[in-house]
């Protein structure tokens, strides 16, 4: 046997036995219901779909009936489905089936494709269903099925991982049971082959499936990659005077905006410019503190001072080291600071 009728064989004969064979735009050929099915079906789960499909249908039947309906009547039964650019392309869609295509529905899934709203895979599901024609499809449950079955890796929505998948998944086409074979890559997608923890043990494909023989369910398919995020380093100082430490008040805009934190710098920088003697100072353990575009090493330096000639300037606050972390501080500082008053060390351990 081929490595495509390996495949395709088991999947079919499965999809008759345990597949899914009663959703409402099953058991009809009519491909006005098997296309608004499908562009209700892309972003959107069996179960939601269920009512809003059977609403449509009372009130718009036909395809003619859907392209004279004012654009309004038609997002009104859309919504709460989401993603409204399908209801206006649908409508669009049914317009030109009446006027360039007589009320027929074109019968290959390269004229399907031209459609408003119809991409290659809903061209292919519509071709397969209505018209028994062998054409492929390769939504994201299909991606997933197949990524793990052939063990191929490497991001789906990468063009060179998509091209592969597109001519693998030509390549399977059946010669006969192209809809209960469509059907079928759908039903394992959505039943079986789950995106987190598949259910090998009933999947009719399990045997030659490359993804279960290596343990690499989880892996496949490959997940996008991520942005590598740059890291940054700050050192603060903070400032104790045995009872109170110091901090300061950042500018309202950019990071922490209107913040108290402690001092940025060297410790040596920071004492000149705010008129303070170092007496002792001790670094702490660097803290890292994730942030959405970058991630942040801040490395504190604990510093017993003698308040000299101290400027009182705006801006600047000595808190009391018990109170100060829960002054307006930004979450890393407030963990920095628990650990100096939890430790006391700002008091007794470096004296
Ligand atoms: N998702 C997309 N098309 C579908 C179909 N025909 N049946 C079930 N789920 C689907």
């Amino acid at each position: 046997m081929t490595s495509a009728k390996r495949f395709t064989e088991p999947l079919i004969a499965w999809q008759k036995s345990a597949g899914r064979h009663d959703l409402p735009w099953q058991n009809t050929r009519d491909p006005y219901r098997i296309w608004l099915s499908e562009i209700m079906l892309q972003q959107t789960q069996v179960t939601t779909v269920i009512p809003y499909y059977q609403r449509f249908l009372d009130s718009f039947p036909e395809v003619a009936a859907l392209a004279a309906a004012p654009i309004d009547r038609v997002i009104e039964h859309w919504a709460g489905l989401g993603y409204y650019a399908r209801a206006r392309n649908l409508h669009r869609c049914a317009q030109r089936i009446v006027a360039e295509h007589g009320g027929e529905f074109p019968q290959t899934a390269e004229q399907l494709a031209e459609m408003p709203g119809i991409g290659r895979s809903t061209a292919a599901a519509i071709a397969a269903f209505a018209f028994g024609q062998r054409s492929a499809i390769l939504d994201g449950n299909v991606k997933r099925v197949l990524c793990r079955q052939f063990g191929i890796a490497g991001f789906p929505g990468a063009t060179a991982v998509d091209r592969k998948l597109w001519q693998l998944a030509e390549s399977l086409l059946p010669e006969r049971d192209i809809a209960a074979y469509t059907q079928g890559l759908m039903d394992l997608g959505a039943t079986c082959c789950t995106r987190s923890r598949p259910n090998c043990p009933v999947c009719p494909v399990a045997e030659a499936c490359i993804a279960r023989r290596d343990q690499r369910q989880a892996e496949l398919p490959t997940a996008r990659p991520r942005p590598t995020i740059p890291e940054r380093e700050s050192s603060f100082v903070l400032f104790s005077d045995g009872q109170r430490l110091l901090l300061e008040r950042r500018p309202p805009t950019g990071l922490w905006g209107g913040l108290l934190v402690p001092p940025e710098g060297s410790p040596e920088e920071a004492a000149a410019r705010l008129g303070l003697l170092i007496r002792e100072q001790r670094a702490m353990a660097p803290l890292k503190h994730a942030f959405t575009h970058f991630r942040l090493t801040l490395r504190p330096v604990l510093c017993l001072v003698e308040r000299q000639n101290a400027v009182a300037e705006a801006g600047r606050e000595w808190l009391e080291i018990a109170r100060a972390a829960d002054a307006g501080v930004p979450t890393p500082i407030r963990k920095l600071l628990r650990q100096v008053a939890g430790t006391a060390q700002c008091q007794l351990a470096l004296i």
